[in-house]
This record gives C-alpha cells, structure tokens and sequence, in this order.
C-alpha cells in the first residue's frame, strides 16, 4: 500500500526512480510524484494525480535532474486524490521534502500544535505533510547556530526521531533536505521499508522489486529503525539512538522473475505459473518412506506437533479463503479443530482458545497490517504463532515463531492468483503432517502424496481449459452481476471465484454454499445474472444438482465446474461445463479455482478493465 522509492548514488536519480516506481505501482496507483535535488541544492519536484505513466509525461514536459531524491506511489488514505495531496510533501520552509507509506493517527492534534506555534503554510490535506513539516521545524530549532554539514546530518536525524516518537500510527518514510547534499533518511514502523546496498550507490523502497535490477543485497529494517544513507555507506539506528546491526542479505529473484514477458497481463502470467508454483510449495516436503509431509520450518518437534489441540487460520481476503479451505482439509485429514477468523476481526476480541492452540497468519505479502495485527496479538496471548508467507523478509515471517514459506516468486498482479494455490498445497501438507501423527494411515498418507505430486499436471491439463473458459465469459459480458456456489471444500471457492470477479470486473458478485440458495439468495435469480456451481462429482454432487434445477427452473443460466462423471449428468441443466480431472476431494479446490480466475481474468478483459490494477485497490494492504 503506497510504495517508496529512495535513491542516492553517482548515476542520474531520476530514471532509477521512474522504474522504481513502476514496480511498485501494484501498491498503489492514485498518484505519484518525484524530488530530486538538483545541483543546486534546490528540491525540484512534479507530481500528479494519475499513475507513474502521467508522472513520466510530466517529467518528460519538464525534466530534473540530480543524483539523489524521493519518490512515491499513492494509494489515498487521508485526502482526496489530487496533485496537491500526492506525495512527497514539503516541510513550510520548503527545503525538506518526505515520501510516506502509512497512516498517521495523531496527525491533527500534531497538526493544530504546530499551527498554534506559528506555521499556517500546509498546502495539503495529508497527515504525511504534518510529519514534514513537524521534522523540518524541530530540525531547524536544532539549528540555531551554524553547523557544519556532518552536524546538520546528525541534527536532521535527531529531528526524525524526536518527531517520530510524537506519531501514532504507521509509516515507512523518505526524506531528503536540500542543504544536506547526497543525502537520504529512512525510516519505519508498521510499513516495510528496505535499503538496497550498491556499489557507490544506496536505495531505499518500499518493497526490493523496486530496485532487484540494481541490487540483490539487501538489507530488511525492523520497527523503529532509522537508517541515514549515503553513497558509500549507511547508519541504522533506533528511535532510542543506539546504533542498530543488520545482516546484508541476498534477494532470492532477479529482475528477470519479475518481468511479464510475453503475457498481456501479471496475473494472466501468474495463473499460468501455478504448475511450477505449486510444484514449488511441495518440494522437499514430501517423504515418500514416512507418508507424510516435513515441515521443518514449523521449528515444534514431533511431541509438540501431537499436543495441539486446536488450530486457529487466520488472514484477509484471498488468504482468509485459503484458511476457509484449510478448515475443511486440516479437520478431515488431521481431525483438529480447526478455525478460520478473519485477521481484523480476530485481533479485536477475545476469542477462546485453549492451551496448545496453533495459529497460523496467512499472507501473500507477509505485510498485511490486519494479519500482523491477529498475530501479534496471538502471541502476546501466549500462542504459538506461525507464518505461511510468500515473502521471505516480510514482517510477519520475521515475527512468527516459524512458518512455511510459499516459494510461490514474485506476485505482481493485484489479484492473487498463485499465492491462493500455493496456499491451499501448504495447508493440505499442515494436514497430512499432523493427519499422520493421528489417525491417518500410511496408506491414506501415501494416497495423499500421489495425489499431491499429479497436482503439477493436471493444473497444465485445466489451464488447457482457457480457451473455452474465454468463450464463456464474452457470453456473459453483458450480466447484471454472477453467483458462485459450492459445498464442503469448495464452498471457500465459491468466494474466492466471487472477490475474483468483482474485484477485477466490478460486477457485482457474491459466493454461497450452495444449500443457502432458498433461504434468500434464489430471490435474485434472473436471466442476466448467472449463477456459476463448483460441483464436482462426489457424495454431495446430488445436492449441487437439486440447487441447480431450483436456479435452471427460475431462467437462470449456469455455468458449472464438475468432474468428468458429472459432466454426463449435467447435461441439459447446465448452460456450460467444465471438466475437471478427476482428483481427491480435499484437493479439488487447487484445481477448481483455476478456471474462476481464468473467468474473472477474461471478462474483466473483456470489458476493458484494468487487470492488473484494478478501481480503488492495492496489493499489500498495510493500513487497517
Ligand atoms: C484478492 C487479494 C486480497 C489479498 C489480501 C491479503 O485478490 O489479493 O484479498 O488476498 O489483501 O493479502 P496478503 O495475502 O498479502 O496478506
């Protein structure tokens, strides 16, 4: 959400900040904006409202040049989307300038203290321009008498942190002050912030996508980390002022890996990446011998693992749907119980739970703030909390006690599509883990891994199915709105098919177990809103079929996801069909989602969306 992109070396700024940007747009794209000190000692500055492209127009109308500065891309939290609320905002004398990822709870009391102090010069409605401005007055008092520029360095930072510990609230921040020459100042709590190391070169971002093609060695700050960064060299520190050591470490993918190559769309490429990503979130973790899954990374022994009583999965959107899936599998494979909260929910009462409870934080991003919020308070609570992140250096893998990573690469496009997959194998693993330590036999535990290890291909074998996946969706581009049902494993599916479709074609959407249609969902059923049924051939594919007769015998066209036995018996009811190869049914929502992303992916484009950054959102949502 928002991301930041710092630079300061011997090459022209600008450029390196325009790509920057661009990588980072996935996490925000209201507006965006540009300072650069220029030689001069002057902060030149464009920003819009718009995305990185309309920025580059400007900058290209009226270039700047320099070899350090800020930039940033909004998604708007205080203020509405305008050029005068896009960032980087200035301080009053209008020589510091500061990029802001977060949300600053207090920024109205700070507001009117500094107003009553005398400076009435705010020219925007954000709370990031308050923290400008608070860092630029206490700077300046601190100034008094001349200093040389080594001094005002210190000053500057001094100034940070004092205003720094007046926030409540988040931020990840950049900032640069025009009499302080090759010059950057980082800082964060609750939003990430990384500093790339180069040669004679520094960066700061928001995410290491931003600068991967300049650098791989990284450097992850923590919570109240203030990093001061030059050309040649950088200084972490706390809040407190004690000076702070971190590891470099090297970034697991290039800029390669992050590149869309011949795919219209990230998240068309990254649907069709879940053969290798799913391949990926099992390697090393199936033992044939033992019949089970090995899951090191969970750091709890094998009497530990045997003691848990229950498991709590929690997460936000797409991630909560995999924890929905994951309370069927873990309770048929493993028979715990298990529950699934939804992250912002979760962190804000007191659900009960027992000693020997598990929880799992679930997040694509490893930044989602609600998640981090529902694990850390899980752990001040005494659980024993753990991650499945995708990314590596993310803060919820950093603060859980262990966790499993996805492995899933990179995910650009806005709508996670591979993470989900990815997710579900993880979480079918946790199962057979704690399923074999319990009541599941080697026999079951080996039926499992075979079926585990055909995943790979028959993925290929569905995506197989895009073509008349789109022939479907340029039926339906003229709906009012879709339905999604399913049961058991797949009534998770039915939602996550829904946030598919609405939140990349805007339709309206809703998904349902299918056995709600007559209690209330049947009264909107109509010919231009069809209804689409995950309904694989199992012990419950009758009771799917009696819901779509009740929808067929009300004109509303279906669209329906089974097994190959049911398509047989889907004929005449069914509109569409689509076959699934045939799998176990814990694991058919690996295979049963697909063609729903494919589906929201094809109207969306069919209706001239925006796939990869859709209306209003943002990947990596880290403001509550
Ligand atoms: C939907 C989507 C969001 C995320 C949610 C959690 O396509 O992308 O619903 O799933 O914001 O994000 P992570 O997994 O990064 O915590």
């Amino acid at each position: 959400m928002c991301g930041i992109v710092g630079y300061v070396g011997r090459a022209e700024a600008t450029p390196i900040l325009l790509d920057g940007l661009r990588r980072l747009e996935y996490r925000g794209y209201d507006s965006a904006g540009i300072a650069i000190v220029d030689a001069h000692h002057k902060i030149e500055t464009r920003k819009c409202a718009g995305r990185i492209a309309s920025l580059s127009k400007l900058i290209a109308a009226k270039p700047v040049s320099g070899s350090y500065g800020i930039s940033h891309t909004r998604w708007a939290t205080h203020g509405k989307v305008t050029d005068e609320n896009a960032h980087p905002h200035f301080d009053a004398t209008g020589r510091l300038a500061l990029a802001h990822n977060g949300v600053i709870e207090n920024y109205q009391a700070l507001k009117e203290q500094l107003i009553q102090d005398g400076d009435t010069n705010f020219r925007s409605e954000t709370d990031t321009e308050v923290l400008a401005h608070l860092i630029g007055k206490l700077y300046i008092d601190s100034c008094a008498t001349t200093v040389d520029v080594e001094q005002k360095k210190g000053r500057l930072v001094n100034a940070v942190r004092t205003a720094l510990k007046q926030v409540i609230g988040t931020y990840g921040i950049a900032m640069v002050h025009a009499d302080i020459p090759d010059f950057i100042i980082g800082a964060r709590r609750g939003s990430p912030l990384v500093l790339g190391v180069g040669k004679d070169e520094n960066f700061l971002a928001s995410d290491v996508s931003a600068i991967v093609a300049y650098t791989r060695d990284a450097v992850y700050l923590n919570d109240f980390d203030v990093v001061a960064v030059e050309r040649g060299k950088f200084e972490i520190s706390s809040l407190a002022g004690e000076a702070g050591d971190r590891q470099v470490s090297k970034v697991e993918f290039t800029a390669e890996d992050i590149k869309k190559g011949d795919y219209p769309h990230y998240m068309l490429k990254e649907i069709f990446e879940q053969p290798v990503s799913v391949h990926d979130a099992m390697r090393g973790r199936l033992s044939l011998e033992e019949c089970t899954a090995k899951l090191g990374g969970l750091n709890m022994n094998p009497q530990q693992l045997r003691e848990v009583e229950r498991i709590v999965l929690t997460g936000c959107g797409t991630a909560l749907h995999a924890g929905m899936v994951g309370e069927y599998v873990i309770e048929s494979l493993a028979n715990i119980p298990t529950e699934v909260e939804y992250a912002s929910e979760f962190r804000h009462r007191n659900t009960p739970m027992p000693n020997n409870t598990l929880v799992f934080a679930i997040s694509q991003s490893g930044e989602t703030a609600d998640t981090l919020g529902a694990l850390r308070e899980s752990r001040r609570k005494g659980h024993r909390t753990l991650g499945i992140c995708n990314n590596v250096a993310s803060t919820i893998a950093r603060e859980s006690e262990g966790g499993v990573y996805m492995h899933a690469g990179p995910e650009i496009g806005v709508a996670a599509t591979k993470s989900f997959t990815s997710q579900l194998v993880i979480l079918t693993l946790i199962g057979l883990l704690l399923g074999r330590m319990r009541n599941l036999s080697t026999a079951e535990g080996s039926r499992m891994i075979g079926a585990l290890e055909a995943l790979p291909d028959q993925i290929k074998e569905v995506l197989q199915l895009n073509d008349q996946i789109e022939a479907i969706a340029k039926k339906y581009l003229e709906v009012n709105g879709m339905l999604f049902f399913g049961r058991q494993f797949n009534f998770p599916i039915a939602l996550e098919g829904a946030l598919k479709m609405k939140e990349i074609t805007y339709l309206f959407a809703e998904g349902h177990p299918s056995a709600e249609l007559k209690h209330g969902i049947i009264a909107l059923v109509r010919p231009d809103l069809p209804s689409v049924f995950i309904a694989p051939d199992d012990a419950i594919f009758s009771k799917n079929l009696n819901n779509m007769e009740q929808v067929k015998a009300r004109k509303g066209p279906i669209i329906a996801l089974t097994s190959s036995d049911g398509a047989k018996k889907l004929k005449g009811i069914a509109d569409d069909v689509i076959t699934l190869p045939d799998i176990p049914d814990c694991l058919m929502p690996i295979l049963s989602v697909i063609p729903l992303q494919l589906l929201a992916y094809h109207v969306a484009v069919g209706l001239g969306r925006d796939v990869d950054k859709p209306r209003n959102l943002a990947k990596s949502v880290t403001v509550e």
